[in-house]
């Protein structure tokens, strides 16, 4: 499939994306580390208890560790585990990578470019399985290789989006910021998530308040701090799927 990263000037492009029959989405952080992993993984429990079979995607994984079996990406292995599926790191994560570095750096240095096209095929074989539960790495602007960055894989797959909030100073900026570029490449955003991964953040709930007032999209749950949170425990709305 012929990928392009090329928009004119204030257009949008209209969503296309892949044969995804049991729909699903596609979870974006407003950075790395702010819980996409957790969520993703909260939304497929919330899935199977709605009597769905999500499928995990984690389509570039950088940050593994070395094994008899190749490549073990934690983030991979919990999203499996959520899924309660017998899936293999190299279905749900076609590229890892050994150090945690930005994806097209250790895509270079491994000498393992990320394919787009190869990216896309995966996804619309896993999505013929049940519902495709995506998660992106770092945020949405990273890049993949030379030209293309993880929106560009998104448009690609057409999935609704959902952005995951890392509740923190700054954070109105970066989820405003992510959602104008999730909207203006034609992407749905179907859901946020409010995650409270600074336990000393004052003021969340203002900040919260300000994100209801000015996100085009529902507050699918907000996720407390804690110590070591368990996703089975979040309840979180479900997103529109399709
Ligand atoms: N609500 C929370 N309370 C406490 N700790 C949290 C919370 N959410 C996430 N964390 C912790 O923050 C760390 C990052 O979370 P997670 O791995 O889900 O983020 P991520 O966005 O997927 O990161 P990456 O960009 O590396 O994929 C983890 O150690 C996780 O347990
Ligand atoms: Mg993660």
């Amino acid at each position: 499939m012929a990928v392009s990263s090329e928009r004119p000037a204030g257009a949008v492009t209209p969503r296309a994306g892949i044969d995804a029959p049991h729909g699903g989405c596609f979870v974006v952080g407003t950075d790395t580390g702010v819980g996409k992993t957790l969520v993703a993984c909260a939304l497929i429990h919330a899935m199977r208890r709605a009597g769905l079979s999500p499928v995990p995607f984690k389509p570039v994984a950088s940050g593994c560790e070395e094994s008899p079996d190749g490549l073990i990406n934690d983030d991979t292995r919990r999203l499996i585990a959520a899924s309660g599926r017998m899936l293999s790191q190299d279905e749900v994560s076609p590229y890892r990578y050994l150090p945690a570095i930005a994806p097209h750096v250790a895509a270079a240095e491994a000498g393992r470019p990320i394919q787009m096209d190869s990216l896309i095929s995966h996804a619309a074989a896993l999505a013929q399985q049940g519902p495709l539960v995506v998660e992106g790495a770092g945020g949405l602007l990273v890049p993949l290789d030379g030209r293309y960055t993880l929106a560009d894989l998104a448009v690609a797959l057409g999935l609704p989006m959902v952005l995951v909030v890392g509740m923190r100073l700054g954070c109105l900026n970066h989820a405003l910021l992510t959602a104008e570029a999730i909207t203006s490449r034609g992407l749905v955003l179907a859901g946020w998530v409010a995650n409270r991964i600074d336990p000393d953040f004052e003021r969340a709930a203002a900040n919260i308040d300000t994100l209801l007032a000015r996100l085009p999209a529902p507050l699918l749950g907000t996720v407390p701090w804690g110590p070591s949170p368990d996703p089975a425990a979040i309840r979180l709305s479900l997103p529109a799927l399709h």
